[in-house]
């Protein structure tokens, strides 16, 4: 490959640097597949890119474009595609834990594309970080307690709420989206409000080598609770919730082993969801404007 190539941190990540006069669609296929495989993140710099071109670029690479429904947050459609969507809370500036993108249901997208149209003046880094080697930091009970219980995740909704989370105002399309991703569903028969569970493991094993990748949405949604929001809450399975101690100790690792990407106009971002945790920092103006894409591979992954 012509285009330069460094590492993106130590451990994992691949920054690949176009120049004003080289297209991004000249890379190699094959070659930007093996770099993503071997290193799980690339991120595509100066490429002189624009939205339809990321968008062209990532169908090179993916299937099966998700519209978020069932997703934790509202998201905005750009252009008019439900598949290009602002990141969560577009134009607010609230910082977001660590997480493995939807990580709260069985379907979860396998690769995440970000693209930066303007980046913030200021701070707003997304982070990432390695469920691999988070999990190697964790602490032996921790390791047991994660390992023995599985979580639960848990969902309150009045009719109004699932009407924008699941796009539907129709119960039985929710029924179906639900069963569809192993979610156990109640419906108030007067009200219409909606209670959801869904229960997996907070680790998982990774796809190429058999070793344990700590990855859910455990952090993004007890820091909703600390906030006062019990929409959506996280327990374990028989209902108890995680102790404090071990949510501190999630926030010291994630701390130190998230590595910041601070956005450049035009940047491309493709993380490996199966493997990778992605964040974001806060930030204190109004314009970052970062688009995402969760879709599967189009190659054997
Ligand atoms: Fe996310």
């Amino acid at each position: 490959m012509k285009t330069q190539i460094a590492p993106v941190s130590e451990k994992f990540g691949t920054l690949l640097l176009g120049t004003k006069c080289s297209s991004i669609f000249s890379l190699d296929r094959d070659e930007v597949i093996d770099l993503f495989k071997s290193s799980n993140l690339l991120l595509f710099r100066s490429f002189n890119v624009n939205t339809d071109k990321f968008k062209a670029f990532t169908e090179l690479f993916s299937t099966n474009f998700m519209a978020y429904i069932g997703g934790a947050y509202n998201r905005e459609m750009i252009k008019g595609d439900k598949t290009l969507l602002s990141v969560t809370g577009h134009r607010l500036s609230f910082a977001v834990p660590p997480h493995g993108e939807m990580y709260y249901k069985k379907n979860k997208p396998q690769l995440i594309w970000f693209y930066c149209a303007t980046p913030p003046l200021k701070d707003g880094e997304t982070t990432v970080g390695d469920g691999a080697e988070i999990y190697e930091e964790l602490s032996s009970s921790t390791k047991k307690l994660f390992s023995t219980k599985r979580l639960k995740y848990i969902r309150n909704y009045p009719k109004a709420i699932w009407k924008e989370i699941y796009q539907t105002d129709d119960l039985r399309v929710v029924k179906k989206i639900c069963d569809e991703e192993d979610i156990s569903l109640r419906v108030d028969q007067e009200t219409y409000a909606i209670a959801t569970e869904y229960l997996c493991s907070a680790v998982v094993q990774s796809r190429r080598e058999s070793h344990p990748i700590f990855i859910n949405n455990i952090l993004p949604v007890v820091e909703q609770e600390l906030q006062g929001k019990e929409a959506s809450l996280v327990r374990f399975e028989d209902n108890s919730k995680i102790p404090d101690a071990v949510i501190d100790e999630l926030k010291e690792v994630t701390d130190r082993l998230m590595k910041p990407i601070q956005w450049q106009t035009g940047d491309i971002l493709m993380i490996d969801n199966t493997r990778l945790l992605h964040g974001r920092r806060s930030f204190s103006d109004n314009q970052r404007d970062i688009y995402v894409r969760l879709c599967n591979a189009a190659f054997p992954f």
